[in-house]
């Protein structure tokens, strides 16, 4: 497909503590992180490396949180949910109105986000495409998310967001989930063969990880599908965002949401 892509968003907040229920501006910070970073809008752009402007890219995908609900009624594309958990571990409860959450819209027609406190030391988790409608979207913690309120340093800037939504559109990460010898299916990161955690100054070149041969590239630890900090991340590449529009061809497993 051709030209830009604009997704609906529903948000639903599922709160306990007053504080998990965060505000319409905070779920707005985190949508304007979602467009700065898929249009290549950041103001950290300039950030990149010299050696990775080349393959940094406008993804030329858009959110907006949606104007109309699953009946066609007007809505904010914010639920608020009280529920009786403190907190949730990556089970999927906050998914499903039976288990303390909120079910989702329907995944044809938006991208779910659940913003709760989840167990443990989790910033985020997300669902490749293909999985079930039901839990098809992303989880974010309410400590994680969006860039004001809640938002908690070194992660502020809403790349949770980011980073989940790359997994919701098929991006893995940048390491491949193993050594050198696994790829993330992407041409145009370097290899990696494990996370980097990089926090400021974000100095540049980091780690190395693997040996590429002929042009070989220090670790994109820059880029949204690694684990830095956020002030560290900025880029996806060109090879990324070929594979994240994919998913909107015809007969894609993300192409309903064009409609
Ligand atoms: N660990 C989480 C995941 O693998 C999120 C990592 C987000 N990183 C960040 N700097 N915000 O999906
Ligand atoms: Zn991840
Ligand atoms: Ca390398």
């Amino acid at each position: 497909v051709n030209g830009t892509i604009t997704i609906p968003v529903v948000v639903h907040v599922i709160y306990n503590a007053p504080a998990e229920n965060v505000s319409a501006a905070q779920v707005q910070s985190q949508i304007d992180v979602l467009n700065d970073d898929f249009r290549r809008l950041n103001g950290d752009a300039s950030s990149t490396p010299a050696i990775f402007q080349g393959v940094a890219s406008d993804v030329e995908i858009e959110f907006c949180l949606a104007a109309t609900d699953p009946n066609g009624n007007p809505t904010d594309g914010i639920t608020r949910t009280f529920t009786s958990t403190t907190s949730f571990p990556t089970n999927d409860n906050m998914k499903f109105s039976a288990t303390g959450g909120t079910d989702a819209w329907p995944a044809s027609a938006y991208l779910n986000i659940w913003v709760c406190n989840i167990s443990g030391n989790i910033l985020g988790y997300a669902q490749f495409p293909g999985g079930p409608a039901a839990t098809d979207g992303v989880v974010i913690d309410y400590q994680y998310f969006g860039t004001i309120g809640t938002a908690t340093p070194p992660f502020d800037l809403g790349r949770t967001g980011t980073h989940e939504v790359g997994h919701y559109l098929n991006l893995r990460h940048v390491w491949g989930d193993g050594g050198c010898g696994v790829d993330d299916l992407v041409a145009d990161t370097p290899l990696a063969g494990a996370p980097n955690y990089t926090g400021a100054p974000c100095s540049f070149p980091g780690p190395n990880t693997c040996d590429e041969g002929a042009g070989d590239q220090p670790d994109m630890f820059q880029n949204y599908m690694d684990y830095s900090d956020d002030g560290c991340m900025n880029l996806f590449t060109e090879g990324q965002k070929a594979r994240m529009r994919a998913l909107f061809e015809p007969g894609g497993p993300r192409a309903s949401l064009l409609n």
